[in-house]
């Protein structure tokens, strides 16, 4: 008898309890209805009278013993799941980080060049990408079947055989027209949005890229003005010591047309870059959207988003931009 209560007791000391699994064994062989040592006490009855206290004190020490090391072991694998999946006991200790995301260097560019037209008095619009040929052409002066088309490669979208080709836009500039259709002057926007051209793909080419367009329209508008906003612009995005100068161009939105450069340092010495395109808003164009050449005049802006983008932060390759390759856009993590 005293064997076999003794044979529990050693089974109980040997047991190795490392896991829930193991724990859950543990209670089932030794703690539960028809576990050991409930069926040990079933053997009181086969003890002589007289041997009774000596068995029952020694069976009560083994069932101790049991409930002891049952609750023992919850407590170890308690502590290190605790270890395992954080700090359960001390939230002050520093947890793993998981990945959160970050902006995409195309819009950190434009975070950047939005704040300054916002500080500048502009507000934000946005227009269709799918246009057709009066927005995207004829309305901003574009003649038919002039050369000034073929400036822009374009995607055309073919609705059916009856109804006039659809375009994707070549440039921002067509949301110029609809801001001026849809409300009388003054008006004063910024547009960004995405363009599409019908261009090979290579490091410094895409199919489509990003533009944000500028059109300030109002009473006695000048050039002059138009200057200072495009200086003061570049001030703020290159620094306040940018060194910029300003070329005659053309467009046929705009008369006169400029284009402007800033200076960009690099390893190799450094290069004028151009930044973006601008002039006077044309008085043609005016009239396509019914707006008083005589009574108003204004100025409109272009530029590009990707190349701002690519200058200010090393990047090489516009593809990088659209490939959406997780290990390229990690870096951009602030
Ligand atoms: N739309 C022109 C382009 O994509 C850029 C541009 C030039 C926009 C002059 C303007 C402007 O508003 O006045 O090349």
């Amino acid at each position: 008898m005293l064997d076999k209560i003794n044979d529990i007791k050693e089974k109980i000391q040997s047991f190795s309890i490392e896991n829930e699994d193991e724990l859950e064994a543990f209670r089932l062989e030794f703690l539960s209805r028809n576990g050991k040592v409930q069926s040990m006490f079933g053997l009181m009855k086969d003890v002589p009278n007289e041997k009774k206290a000596e068995v029952g004190k020694l069976m009560n020490e083994v069932k101790n013993l049991a409930h002891q090391t049952f609750e023992n072991a919850k407590v170890e694998l308690l502590k290190s799941e605790e270890k395992e999946f954080g700090a359960l006991e001390d939230i002050t200790l520093p947890v793993e980080s998981t990945y959160t995301g970050s902006y995409h260097p195309l819009n950190r560019a434009l975070n950047e060049i939005k704040q300054i037209f916002l500080r500048l008095g502009f507000n934000i619009a946005d227009g269709p990408e799918l246009e057709d040929d009066f927005h995207n052409f004829t309305a901003l002066n574009f003649p038919p079947d002039h050369p000034a088309r073929d400036m822009q490669d374009t995607f055309f979208v073919r609705k059916s055989e009856e109804e006039q080709d659809l375009v994707l836009r070549t440039h921002t500039s067509p949301v110029q027209i609809r801001l001026m259709k849809e409300k009388e002057p003054p008006l004063r926007s910024i547009i960004p949005g995405r363009v599409f051209r019908n261009e090979a793909v290579t490091a410094k080419s895409y199919f489509q890229f990003n533009q944000v367009e500028g059109l300030y329209v109002n009473v006695r508008v000048t050039m002059g003005e138009l200057i200072e906003t495009l200086v003061m612009f570049a001030q703020l995005m290159y620094g306040s010591d940018v060194k910029y100068r300003v070329r005659p161009s053309y467009f046929p939105f705009t008369e006169p047309s400029i284009e402007m450069d800033v200076w960009w340092e690099s390893e190799k010495g450094g290069q004028w870059l151009e930044i973006l395109g601008a002039g006077m808003v044309d008085p043609n164009v005016f009239e396509s959207v019914d707006v008083d050449s005589e009574k108003y005049t204004g100025f409109a802006f272009g530029m590009g988003v990707d190349r701002i983008a690519m200058l200010r932060y090393g990047i090489d390759d516009i593809r990088l931009l659209y490939d959406n390759d997780i290990r390229f856009l990690e870096q951009f993590k602030s």
